[in-house]
């Protein structure tokens, strides 16, 4: 059996180990005369629930300026070279922070490689992208801008574009007090990563059951979060983000068929060049899974009960009966949590001298 990859820091479990930890919890805690805590109980040693403020990010002082700004640039299409896609086009904050796409459409048309993931939570994860390059949100944030089959900025000309749009000035001096140049790729990295940041979904039925109100979610939903513990879901869609905290190879005990896991994209392997790494991917969260279809990093998927049924057969080597399949898809869907209401900014204008778009 292969033994699962966990981001360092965190530990390494393997896949024999799932299913025992599943059963000594199991066994552990089981109130018999009254089950309600006791699944309560239960779920509180594998999730935490999302709390009302956004984290802080260490070397990133989140203020009410460098938010604003940040939410600019997430909104600016003008970040890219042709002035028509921004963050939103990919990760669109009322689809659910996605496109909506198998794979995202970016600069001239032309499709990525993979599956956007959601924007929303995603400070939570441990590491950004599905393969865990960047480390942070900030990091990550300088990905999409210079990438040419995303936004395709070439990197000198993300500060040249912004300096030539002269409304922008008042706004970087707010948000980087006393730097000299403050407008520069690095603090429109910083900027995005604490506007990002905000983007989190509290008040799930799952956060309200965790936090103690039992009567939170359905019958059916507290079977199939019972279903996702015992199976052994939760092995690796486990912490605050029900997911995000290590990667797994994508067919650890089955491999899907080739349309679901094409053989070209190896994952964390392309990174790290470990051989158990092949074919490996972060641990997507499923925090509001049920609103950001098609799923997996090759989005071919766009029903959740499928998605469900291949983790089964793929991740657990078990043929889940459509019984456990609703009722772990209606668990799934008590991670819906309260969206970002976010009030679309006004972006300062281009004037005669801005840098033009480019084709
Ligand atoms: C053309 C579509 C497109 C645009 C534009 C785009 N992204 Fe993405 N984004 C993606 C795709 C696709 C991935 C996954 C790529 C991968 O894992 O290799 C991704 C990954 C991410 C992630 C990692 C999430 C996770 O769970 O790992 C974050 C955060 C993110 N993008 C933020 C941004 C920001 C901020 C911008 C604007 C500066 C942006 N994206 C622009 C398509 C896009
Ligand atoms: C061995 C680790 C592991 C186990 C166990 C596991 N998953 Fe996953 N899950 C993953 C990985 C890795 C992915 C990402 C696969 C990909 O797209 O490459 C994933 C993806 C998913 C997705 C799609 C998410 C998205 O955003 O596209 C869903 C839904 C899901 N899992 C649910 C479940 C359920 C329900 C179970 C239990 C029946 C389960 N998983 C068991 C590792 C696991």
């Amino acid at each position: 059996m292969l033994a699962l990859k966990r981001i360092p820091g965190i530990g390494i479990v393997s896949a024999a180990c799932l299913g025992n930890l599943a059963v000594s919890v199991g066994i552990a805690l089981a109130a018999p005369t009254d089950a309600q805590p006791s699944l309560m109980a239960r779920a509180r040693l594998q999730f935490q629930a999302i709390p009302a403020a956004p984290p802080s990010l260490p070397g990133n002082a989140s203020t009410p300026a460098k938010i604003e700004l940040g939410k600019m640039l997430f909104f600016d299409p003008r970040l890219s070279a042709s002035h028509a896609i921004s963050c939103n086009s990919c990760h669109n904050v009322g689809l659910g922070g996605v496109d909506a796409e198998p794979t995202s459409l970016g600069h001239r048309w032309q499709h990525g490689g993979r599956n956007a993931p959601t924007v929303l939570n995603a400070v939570y994860d441990k590491a950004q992208f599905w393969d865990g390059r960047a480390k942070d949100l900030e990091e990550q944030a300088g990905g999409p801008i210079v990438n040419p089959v995303e936004m395709a900025s070439p990197t000198a000309h993300v500060a040249e574009q912004l300096k030539g749009i002269p409304g922008y000035r008042p706004y970087f001096e707010k948000a980087f007090p006393g730097e000299a140049d403050p407008i520069t790729l690095a603090n429109v990295q910083k900027a995005i990563a604490v506007f990002e940041a905000t983007l989190i979904t509290p008040n799930a039925p799952f956060d309200r059951f965790l936090k103690g109100q039992a009567s939170a979610l359905t019958p059916v939903q507290k079977e199939g979060l019972a279903l996702f513990m015992d199976k052994g879901c939760a092995g690796c869609h486990h912490g605050i983000n029900v997911g995000g905290a290590m990667y797994a190879p994508f067919g650890l005990v089955k491999k899907p068929d080739a349309r679901l896991l094409p053989a070209g994209d190896k994952g964390r392997f392309v990174i790290t060049k470990i051989p158990s790494d092949e074919y490996a991917f972060k641990v997507p969260t499923l925090r509001n899974i049920a609103l950001t279809a098609p799923y997996f990093h090759s989005g071919q998927v766009w029903d959740l009960k499928e998605a469900v049924t291949v983790m089964g057969t793929s991740q657990l080597g078990v043929q889940l009966t459509d019984s456990e399949i609703d009722k772990i898809t209606a668990f799934l869907g008590s991670l819906t949590g309260k969206q970002p209401s976010i009030a679309y900014p006004i972006l300062p204008p281009s004037v005669g001298s801005t840098p033009q778009p480019q084709p």
